[in-house]
């Protein structure tokens, strides 16, 4: 499942962060890239351990705590510190998957990747290139989008960043590790959650069928999130 959220970040937190990334000296990418990736990774990439990015990434990760939608879609458990990075004059990532287990820096604890996160910092109309092209089911999806929007998707996934060929792709990305690792049980948790929150306004909170589907969802979540 391909789950695009809108306006994760508002206008001026986007230009908050643009403004802080202007200051900043990036870093080849090749630096954090496996073995088979360093050969296909041409982008620039922030220190994680500088100041900005612990800052701004500790920001988006607050926002997304108290983000509804986000929270439903993905179930997290743990989240990697969010990573920066910026492509121009053509750079591109091949394609590529991630790791499946990651080390939570800074600790002994890791991660299984079960969902990466792309959010974007740059309108769409900005750049030429640049795309996210993610191997779903259902063929390649493109995926391009303006600047505080997100893309959340498998990271079991292929997918690949297209050459910028005209001005800079500045862009957030992290992974998830979701209490819900299996992806259709995830997705069918979301379709549930979404329908009660789309009815509940329309009903009695005492509403005996809607306390029984908020009661199926939670005993759902419960059995899924033991597995
Ligand atoms: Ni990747």
């Amino acid at each position: 499942m391909l789950n695009v959220i809108e306006k994760v970040l508002d206008d001026d937190e986007v230009c908050q962060f643009r403004a802080r990334l202007e200051q900043v000296q990036w870093q080849d990418g090749t630096a954090t890239a496996g073995t088979l990736a360093r050969e296909v990774k041409r982008n620039l990439q922030l220190d994680e351990h500088s100041d900005t990015a612990v800052a701004l990434g500790n920001h988006l990760l607050r926002k997304l705590g108290n983000h509804a939608l986000f929270v439903s879609a993905a179930l997290p458990r743990k989240i990697h510190p969010p990573r920066f990075n910026l492509y121009r004059d053509g750079g591109n990532y091949g394609a590529h998957v991630d790791s499946a287990v990651m080390r939570l820096p800074g600790t002994q604890d890791s991660l299984r990747v079960d969902l990466a996160a792309t959010l974007f910092l740059c309108d769409a109309a900005d750049y030429d290139g640049g795309e996210l092209e993610i191997e779903a089911g259902f063929g390649v999806q493109t995926i391009k989008l303006d600047a505080g929007d997100m893309v959340l998707y498998p990271a079991s996934s292929l997918h690949r960043v297209a050459p910028v060929t005209r001005g800079a792709r500045l862009a957030v990305f992290f992974w998830i590790e979701s209490l819900v690792g299996d992806e259709q049980a995830r997705a069918l948790l979301f379709d549930l959650d979404r329908s009660i929150q789309q009815l509940a306004p329309h009903m009695s909170a005492q509403d005996p069928a809607l306390l029984r589907l908020t009661h199926v969802y939670h005993n759902l979540l419960r059995r899924c999130a033991a597995t």
